[in-house]
């Protein structure tokens, strides 16, 4: 497994769980994009238009969530900070209700469930919420899950599980008569491997090694994140995830029992960049005030910045590549977190059976060869 992040780990920790000798190859694993993550379970209240292909897999994940959390706490002892709290979607103008009543009809269409509300109805379950919210939409299906909590749980479960850790960077990718190989790591180890996956989330596309041609095309894709703690004396400040679409950003104010309260998050194409702006906080910090003016007595305690790994069709890539031995779990975008408990047994599956699942064959990465050849040279 090149990557232990959150993606790279489930999949180390269910091809165990199958028996498969496995091996991680991580300076750090469990850090990467799931230590900035809000964790929204978001299948429905981040339903965009074109993207009903992954909606989904994103519905299968969360269908598989509840178990997959008893099984994750039970193998590693360890609190997820799972909860099932829903989701409001509110609206702040006339625009922004114009937009959630588009969305509404767009989740009726594929049978999700939502229910509209009108402002008074949204600050009745939300006191806090700003007295000009216009309406919103309520999902009592879109929960949440502490990233930092669900990657330190992965890397127990693999260690109980046998998964062996080199806590280094793989530095290329050994290819031997046209076959994956194994991976060289920083250190100068050749680690041998009849299956290589690579789940180096944003990274992933920058192996040494990999041929061009199955070279997965993903792209980070930034996103500033806050902190902030709720006292007691406010509690409970919020008792369910709140976002809104505030002059077309994506504001979202995630709400853990432990008191912290997670906000975000910019989405910025800015390569590498990782940076926490003056400007990135401010925009965060004015879209959520709009939305819970009472946010501005809380005490800011984190700010951060983390890369999505972006995929074309913002949908991740699943299963074997052209070159053999080389398969991918990487691309996951927004929905990382929400698509481990799926993007596990899929990887899982097609590592011992050789096959994709049926619920992940539109997710093959041999999807974007055909684009790459039709390119004009
Ligand atoms: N899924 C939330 C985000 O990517 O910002």
């Amino acid at each position: 497994m090149v990557g232990g992040g959150i993606i790279g780990l489930v999949t180390a920790w269910r091809a165990a769980l199958h028996g498969l000798s496995t091996a991680v190859v991580d300076p750090e694993p469990g850090g990467g994009a799931a230590q900035v993550a809000a964790g929204m379970l978001a299948a429905v209240t981040e339903l965009h238009y074109g993207e009903q292909t992954l909606l989904g897999l994103n519905l299968e994940s969360a269908r598989r969530y509840p178990d997959f959390a008893d099984e994750l706490a039970e193998a590693s002892g360890r609190d997820l900070g799972y909860r099932r709290c829903g989701t409001l979607a509110v609206a702040l103008d006339a625009d922004d209700r114009a937009h959630l009543r588009e969305l509404h009809a767009l989740q009726q269409r594929s049978g999700l469930a939502a229910e509209w509300l009108n402002g008074r109805e949204c600050r009745r379950l939300e006191p806090m919420l700003a007295p000009g919210v216009r309406g919103g939409l309520r999902v009592d299906g879109d929960h949440q899950i502490d990233p930092r909590r669900l990657a330190a749980a992965l890397v127990v479960a693999c260690e109980r599980a046998g998964v062996v850790f080199h806590r280094t960077w793989a530095e290329r990718l050994t290819v031997v008569r046209d076959r994956a190989a194994g991976v060289r790591t920083a250190d100068g180890d050749d680690l041998a491997a009849g299956q290589v996956v690579l789940a180096a989330g944003s990274l992933s596309g920058r192996l040494a090694g990999v041929p061009d041609e199955v070279l997965p095309p993903v792209r980070p894709v930034k996103g500033q994140v806050l902190r902030l703690t709720v006292p007691e004396r406010y509690a409970p400040f919020l008792s369910r995830t709140v976002r809104a679409v505030v002059r077309g950003s994506h504001v979202y104010l995630v709400p853990r029992e432990n008191g912290e309260l997670v906000v975000g998050a910019t989405s910025e194409e800015l390569g590498w960049d990782t940076a926490v702006t003056a400007g990135g906080v401010y925009e965060l910090l004015r879209d959520a005030h709009e939305l819970v003016p009472g946010i501005t007595e809380l005490p800011l305690t984190e700010t951060r910045a983390g890369l999505r790994p972006g995929s074309p069709d913002n949908a991740p890539l699943l299963g074997p590549t052209k070159l053999d031995g080389l398969l991918l779990a990487t691309g996951h975008y927004r929905n990382g977190v929400l698509l481990t408990p799926v993007t596990g047994d899929v990887m899982a599956h097609v590592l011992t059976t050789g096959e994709l699942p049926d619920e992940a064959r539109p997710f093959t990465p041999t999807r974007f060869a055909a684009a790459l050849t039709e390119q004009p040279a």
